[in-house]
């Protein structure tokens, strides 16, 4: 079993796709093991997303993701759930994205792209333990 950390991002929260995409992560097979919605600071945003902090997007990235609104913080396991996880969201952009994709079926556009998933054990192991405290995750 390993576990991964997901985002429904605020544009997807606004277009009330919380259920929708929960459906989706169920029915692959996800277990949903934490899960809170929350409205995250421009501080707690920037933390989180230190390892883009030289790249292009990151003040665009940061802003959206702290004043776009509300978004729900999961913790999702599964055997291979990080590249599971990432399969099942779809390319980042989602003109390339996959047919039968989270991206592909509910993302706006590269920023507004609906969700977000951690791209290795290293990342999942600290953005887990950025948003979930022990007693949140444990078994
Ligand atoms: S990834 O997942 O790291 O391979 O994707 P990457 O393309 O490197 O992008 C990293 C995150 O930055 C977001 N992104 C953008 N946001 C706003 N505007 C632009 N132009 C843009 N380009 C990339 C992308 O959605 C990734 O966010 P997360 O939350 O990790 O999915």
């Amino acid at each position: 079993m390993e576990r991964t950390f997901a985002i429904i991002k605020p544009d997807a929260v606004e277009r009330n796709l919380i259920g929708k995409i929960l459906e989706r992560i169920e029915s692959k097979g996800f277990r949903i093991v934490a899960m809170k919605r929350t409205k995250l600071t421009l501080e707690q945003v920037e933390g989180f997303y230190h390892v883009h902090k030289e790249r292009p997007f990151f003040k665009d990235l940061t802003t959206y993701m702290a004043t776009g609104g509300p978004v729900v913080l999961l913790a999702l396991e599964k055997g291979n759930a990080i590249a599971s996880w990432r399969e099942l969201m779809g390319a980042t952009n989602p003109k390339d994205a996959a047919a039968g994709t989270i991206r592909k079926d509910f993302a706006v556009d590269i920023e507004k792209n609906s969700v977000h998933g951690s791209d290795s054990p290293e990342n999942a192991a600290f953005e887990l333990s950025y948003f979930f405290s022990l007693t949140e995750i444990q078994p």
